[in-house]
């Protein structure tokens, strides 16, 4: 039976997860696999947390280059976090002619380009399942399950920690700032949030899923990004009773036109297949040319969740001879002829404090036609406080620029009140 030896750089939640994982499955993998993966080093400066795990003191090295000397390890599994010590470790890894496995979305999105050639020169494995929706298979079914598609379109909730906090808001009334400290009292949301609530996180796992989906660069930078820090309960509530739920998507088109990838929040309706998406777990809608329509759902994060995705690396690393690598020129950018779309279409839920004189909403619904945009729906949302309306506008789909033309402009005439909400809503 083929032996291969680990190293696990890391033992915080998804390295301790993968830890227990190869340890409890090993006789599993020895069946089912025919392989038999032992853990030979562990990178952990916190000595206890390692021996708490069970690992013996002998595998617990004091740095990369014990880690990297040790003929034993075969695949390095890199689950520290961060980017600069990270780079440094999986480039020395790489160098040392052994694959490596990780879980490093921000690492990836950012240096991916300069980790794959030098993998590419040594012959060996890069692989990162675990850096985009956790344990959801997503870049697996991409590289292996849909190849025979051209993927049009990729919809997403990848992120958990903002799916919970607008369930929150969504099913308890609860406004943001308690959402968000009840997300950070679970384990949900880190004590700074900023890399979830502001949309970075799910920008880095769709600059990975939409370079692979549509074989071409796609960069971080490229990505237009909105978090959900700026969202006000009472616009759940009136999306509510107009049939819609609040996400934060990360979308991915790629057409004829050019390629569209954004993340933010956005209202689906109510029957949408990622409406049920709820809580902490994470789901990706694909269409393909050939297969139509498919959702993968899931857990997106998590010790034994992302575990999984690691473990599976592994397995994959373990069991197959040939490496395998991106389908399109990995650069540090975009390659030249790729056309993005900046000016994307959509329909709109703005919501107005609008001055409660005759008049006002003639002005207002002038401005959006003289913009070429058609109104769908306008309905006043309560009665009149201090000589103010609370107006919901939802437009029918028209292009991002008319709409910020059209914002302009009412904030321009200064006598029509204030617009205090503009969200975007997705119909496909
Ligand atoms: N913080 C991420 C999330 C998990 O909330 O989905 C790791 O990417």
């Amino acid at each position: 039976m083929k032996r291969v030896g680990i190293a696990i750089l890391g033992l915080g939640v998804v390295g301790g997860g993968t830890y227990e994982i190869l340890t409890r499955n090993r006789e599993f993998y020895q069946k089912t696999q025919n392989v038999d993966i032992t853990v030979e080093s562990v990178l952990e400066l916190r000595r206890e947390r390692a021996l708490s795990l069970g690992i013996p003191e002998e595998n617990i090295a004091g740095s990369i280059e014990e880690v990297l000397a040790n003929p034993n390890v075969d695949i390095v599994v890199e689950v520290m976090g961060g980017v600069e010590a990270a780079r440094n470790f999986v480039t020395l890894a790489l160098k040392s002619g052994k694959s490596v496995v990780t879980s490093n979305k921000e690492l990836l999105s950012k240096y991916w380009h300069e980790l794959e050639r030098l993998a590419r020169q040594r012959s060996v494995g890069l692989y990162y399942e675990a850096s985009c929706v956790g344990g959801v298979p997503i870049i697996r079914t991409l590289l292996d399950g849909l190849q025979a598609n051209r993927i049009e379109k990729m919809t997403g909730i990848i992120n958990g920690t903002t799916n919970y906090i607008l369930t929150r808001m969504t099913e308890d009334n609860a406004d943001y700032a308690n959402a968000l400290k009840e997300a950070q009292r679970l384990g949900y949301a880190e004590a700074n949030p900023e890399a979830d609530v502001e949309g970075f996180d799910a920008a880095y796992k769709l600059s990975i899923l939409s370079s692979l989906a549509f074989h071409t660069k796609v960069p971080f930078q490229k990505i237009y990004r909105e978090g959900i820090s700026g969202i006000q309960a009472a616009d759940i509530r009136h999306g509510k009773e107009l049939g819609y739920v609040l996400k934060l998507l990360a979308i991915g088109t790629n057409s004829q036109e050019g390629v569209e990838v954004r993340v933010h929040p956005a209202f689906i309706k109510a029957d949408h297949p990622l409406a049920a998406v709820n809580n902490s777990f994470n789901a990706v809608l694909v269409h393909g040319d050939s297969v139509g329509d498919i959702m993968l759902y899931g857990r997106g994060a998590g010790a034994e969740p992302t575990g999984s995705a690691i473990v599976s690396d592994i397995l994959f690393a373990a069991t197959h001879s040939d490496v395998q690598y991106s389908t399109f020129k990995n650069t540090a950018s975009a390659e030249k002829d790729v056309r993005f779309i900046t000016d994307f279409k959509s329909a709109y839920y703005i919501r107005l404090n609008a001055v409660d004189e005759a008049g006002t909403l003639a002005k207002i619904t002038g401005i959006f036609s003289k913009n070429g945009i058609s109104i769908v729906e306008l309905t006043q949302k309560g009665s009149c406080v201090e000589g103010r309306v609370p107006l919901v506008i939802v437009t029918h789909e028209t292009r991002e620029q008319s709409i910020k033309n059209t914002v302009a402009k009412i904030r321009a005439a200064g006598t029509l009140g204030t617009v205090e909400a503009v969200i975007r809503v997705v119909m496909g």
